[in-house]
């Protein structure tokens, strides 16, 4: 087990993930579309929201726990769906769903994931964990990964709504991004550099779509698989497949993709759970706002009617406490989970939530808060949001 004692903050395991993981999949993490400006956003406007520091208040007996969608989490975070995790690290989702469950938090996995349903299930004891739904023009398949999510012990799914046509990542064309990678020479030369992923990877059978491969018609063979994805995402998505996802799976159902407030309330009047304000991490429209910065009119129109969760820019507690004192009931982690798995596997994904988990604690109490729960907008600073 590495001595993780001197990784102090998420910066730490991201220049380390740097280092370990193949060029392909680290940039694949590490981007977002066209310019990154919708990117570099989502982090760089948390630090303009500034806090109030409290003194003189009692600060013994905090506590972090909340619920997101009536589900008990030890903090108001859970893990992010994120495609092609098992690239990033051997096995990557299934030690991500092992490091959330010994932590108490939500772990979901992406449609898009290398370890399927039943390898999660399969590896956690059967834990409950979240589903990422992505639509496909091919519904019989979508519906038998509804019965596969109910069977795997899903106890609720997040349906993406802003990836059916695909934001350019130019990183992505340059390095040719294939799992598993090509062995061009520039590929081999890469991959000779990183002995402790390649081991990793020679040790598993897990290494391409996993929810797919083997599921879907007429998908045999890696280059058949990548072709049936890129066909499948369903621009024609609507409210009406909306509707039709929330009857068939029945269970506790959360909007993924949502920065408009005419959405929100779309969204909202869907029956959904809840909803997530979210740009896909900068992925996908550059020149969208950051999500920080969508979520308080989003909260204003529709935070009584659904719970609004946020994602993009968590780097640090202080970033989650905003959002929560922004109106967020919750938030997903997607980098700053990437960065701690290819660092050190499941040990990096557990560093990643503790040192989140103490930087929120501490950050709350010299808020002059005790309780995550009674945090609101009056521990900001008037005039920095
Ligand atoms: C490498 C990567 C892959 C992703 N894949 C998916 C996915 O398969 N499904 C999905 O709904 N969102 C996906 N997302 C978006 C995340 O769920 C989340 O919205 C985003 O990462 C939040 O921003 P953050 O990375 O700054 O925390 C992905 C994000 C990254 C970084």
């Amino acid at each position: 087990m590495p001595d993780l004692s001197k990784i102090t903050n998420i910066e730490d395991l991201r220049v380390i993930a740097k280092r370990r993981v193949p060029k392909m999949f680290y940039d694949y993490a590490d981007s977002g579309a066209w310019t990154e400006g919708t990117y570099r956003a989502n982090e760089s406007d948390f630090q303009k929201i500034k806090l109030r520091q409290r003194v003189a208040v009692n600060m013994e007996g905090r506590s972090l726990r909340t619920t997101m969608v009536g589900q008990e989490t030890a903090m108001p975070v859970a893990i992010a769906p994120t495609g092609l995790t098992g690239m990033q690290h051997a096995d990557g989702e299934i030690l991500g769903a092992r490091a959330a469950k010994a932590f108490g938090i939500p772990f979901t996995l992406s449609t898009m994931s290398i370890c399927s349903l039943e390898d999660i299930a399969e590896n956690t004891g059967r834990h409950p964990f979240w589903f990422q739904l992505y639509v496909m023009r091919d519904r019989d398949f979508i519906e038998r990964l509804i019965e596969r999510a109910k069977a795997a012990n899903v106890t609720a799914l997040q349906l993406t709504l802003d990836l059916q046509i695909l934001g350019q990542r130019h990183k992505d064309i340059k390095n040719g991004l294939t799992a598993p990678p090509k062995p061009t020479l520039k590929n081999l030369i890469n991959l000779a550099t990183k002995p402790r992923w390649c081991m990793g990877m020679l040790g598993t059978k897990r290494r391409t779509f996993g929810n797919i491969a083997g599921h879907a018609k007429g998908v045999k063979d890696l280059s058949s698989l990548s072709s049936w994805t890129a066909e499948q995402f369903d621009p024609a998505l609507s409210w009406a497949d909306v509707e039709w996802i929330k009857k068939l799976w029945g269970g506790k159902l959360i909007l993924k993709g949502i920065m408009d407030v005419e959405d929100a309330r779309l969204a909202a009047s869907s029956g959904a759970d809840a909803l997530i304000v979210s740009n896909h991490g900068g992925r996908q429209l550059d020149g969208a706002p950051s999500s920080i910065a969508a979520l308080p009119a989003i909260v204003d129109a529709v935070g009584s009617e659904i719970e609004v969760w946020m994602d993009g820019g968590i780097r640090s507690g202080q970033d989650v406490l905003k959002a929560r004192a922004l109106g967020a009931r919750g938030t997903l982690i997607g980098r700053s989970f990437l960065y701690g798995l290819g660092a050190f596997g499941q040990e990096g994904v557990t560093r990643a939530l503790q040192i989140i988990q103490k930087e929120l604690d501490i950050t709350m109490a010299f808020c002059g808060r005790t309780n995550i729960d009674e945090v609101d907008s009056s521990i900001l600073l008037p005039g920095t949001f």
